[in-house]
């Protein structure tokens, strides 16, 4: 069926080839120096990859990072930040402590940000002499990456002998907020005097932005590892984005669910789980604790989400039972099988050589969305429910019975073939009043509108 047809709605699943144009940003910090930057063309060149038809805007456009470097090894990971920061649309001014130089060159940095490095307070650039003054002035916010043991106990103690920290203690502290991400040896990491630095760290206003674990450059095994940089560019998003589900426990299921014929096959469908995944991660950045109920899926875990993997819609349903009494948001994105087979064999079924194919019986499968719209805390308002319908035909018919079907609030139509495994997708939203079109996007922005929705529905379902 092409396209168009498919949906009886309205317009926006035509392929609107509408772009967004960057306008917040550069113009801002030209007057910096070193104003040369490679961000306008690296935003225009993401806009263009970008070009879905619908609303794009690079996540950090219209930021300006100070990001400051450490003594560490994974000071060459910095290099990559500096770079993923800039593509999401960020304009970044690297400082350097003199260790940091150890471990990197200042030359990198400046050919990745587009700007001349600043590692001391002595810079004769300044017209006043003042870098620390002038750099925390402008800055969004101030990121430490690497942020050595060493420097988190300087920051404790409001020292200022060079730059990087002189910079941070000048900061004026209700308007730059200041983000670490530690990076350093196991022991280093857990002994005693780095956590009560931590500790001190957060209660004296920034954010201490937690590591990862694994193989470290000394040859030990353990936490202490700095974030990857695609982790802290999530988490540094997720710092930007207004709380709008502040103190909401938001619960997700994604993926296909995988019905067992036998120990070897099974029967499922080609949801990626993108989608879901897109939701949970919008979620948190909007500042709900979020629980993602997963199918079988090798996506990351979004940051700062709890994740339970599951395989049949049994499951799924047992997992989401229980936590659908702690939560204030329910959105299933998942896509279900309907049925399953009645009695899966326990062994893996043979080719007997007669041509004769087996016969599969059917049973169906529990519905998950209906059981927890259904139930009491929904029904009283306490849950607010979201679901997602997959169809392939007549999408604004089909959301608006399964709609009524489901008893939710809200559904959210998408049409299959369109979604399954890509990024991007277009949304029909579906409600008591009537249908609003998200246009094709990728998943991650069409996941940060239908946020707002929700919002907006329940705070209207609260006066
Ligand atoms: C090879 C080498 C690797 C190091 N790696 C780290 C590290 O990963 N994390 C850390 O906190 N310190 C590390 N250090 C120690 C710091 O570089 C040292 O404490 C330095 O004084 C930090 O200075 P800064 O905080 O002014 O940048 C390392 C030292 C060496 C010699």
């Amino acid at each position: 069926m092409p396209g168009r047809q498919r949906y009886k709605s309205g317009n926006i699943f035509q392929s609107a080839r509408r772009r967004k144009k960057q306008t917040a940003g550069d113009g801002r910090y030209t007057k910096l120096k070193g104003g040369v930057s490679p961000t306008a063309t690296l935003r225009n060149m993401m806009n263009q990859a970008n070009d879905t038809g619908g609303e794009e805007t690079l996540e950090l456009a219209g930021k300006h990072i100070l990001l400051g470097l450490s003594g560490g090894i994974a000071c060459y990971k910095a290099a990559e930040l500096c770079r993923t920061l800039v593509k999401a649309g960020a304009t970044v001014q690297v400082v350097m402590s003199q260790a940091a130089e150890q471990f990197i060159t200042p030359v990198t940095l400046q050919a990745l940000s587009g700007r001349p490095v600043y590692t001391s307070q002595w810079d004769r650039r300044e017209s006043n002499n003042m870098a620390h003054i002038n750099l925390s002035r402008e800055a969004d916010a101030i990121l430490i990456a690497p942020c050595s043991a060493d420097f988190i106990a300087k920051l404790l103690h409001g020292r200022a002998d060079d730059l990087l920290s002189l910079m941070c203690l000048a900061r004026p502290i209700d308007k730059v907020p200041l983000l670490v991400a530690p990076a350093m040896n196991r022991e280093m990491y857990a002994h005693p005097a780095t956590q009560r630095n931590f500790a001190q760290l957060e209660s004296d206003g920034a954010r201490v932005l937690g590591v990862g674990s694994g193989f470290q450059a000394c040859g030990e095994t353990g936490d202490g590892r700095m974030l990857e940089p695609e982790q802290l560019l999530e988490d540094i998003i997720a710092f930007f984005t207004p709380k709008v589900l502040i103190g909401q426990r938001v619960l997700v299921t994604a993926g296909p669910t995988y019905e067992s014929i036998d120990p070897i096959r099974g029967i499922t469908n080609l949801s990626s789980g993108k989608m879901g995944f897109a939701v949970a991660r919008a979620a948190r950045e909007a500042g709900a604790e979020v629980t993602l109920v997963a199918g079988p899926v090798s996506l990351p875990t979004p940051r700062g989400v709890s994740r339970i993997d599951v395989k049949s819609a049994k499951n799924m349903l047992e997992a989401v039972i229980e936590r659908a009494q702690q939560a204030t948001i329910f959105i299933a994105t998942a896509a279900v099988a309907d049925w399953r087979p009645a009695t899966p064999s326990d062994r893996k079924m043979k080719k007997d050589g007669s041509g004769h194919a087996p016969r599969l019986e059917f049973t169906e499968n529990p519905d998950i969305l209906a059981t927890v719209s259904h139930s009491a805390a929904a029904q009283a308002g306490k849950l607010f429910c979201v679901g997602f319908a997959a169809e392939s035909h007549d999408l604004l018919e089909n959301a608006q019975a399964k709609r009524v079907r489901k008893k939710v609030p809200l559904l959210i139509g998408n049409i299959g073939p369109d979604t399954f495994g890509q990024d991007h997708n277009a949304l029909l939203l579906v409600d008591e009043q009537g249908s609003t079109e998200l246009p094709r996007a990728s998943k991650l922005s069409l996941a940060r509108r239908l946020v707002r929705e929700i919002t907006i529905r329940m705070s209207a379902l609260a006066r």
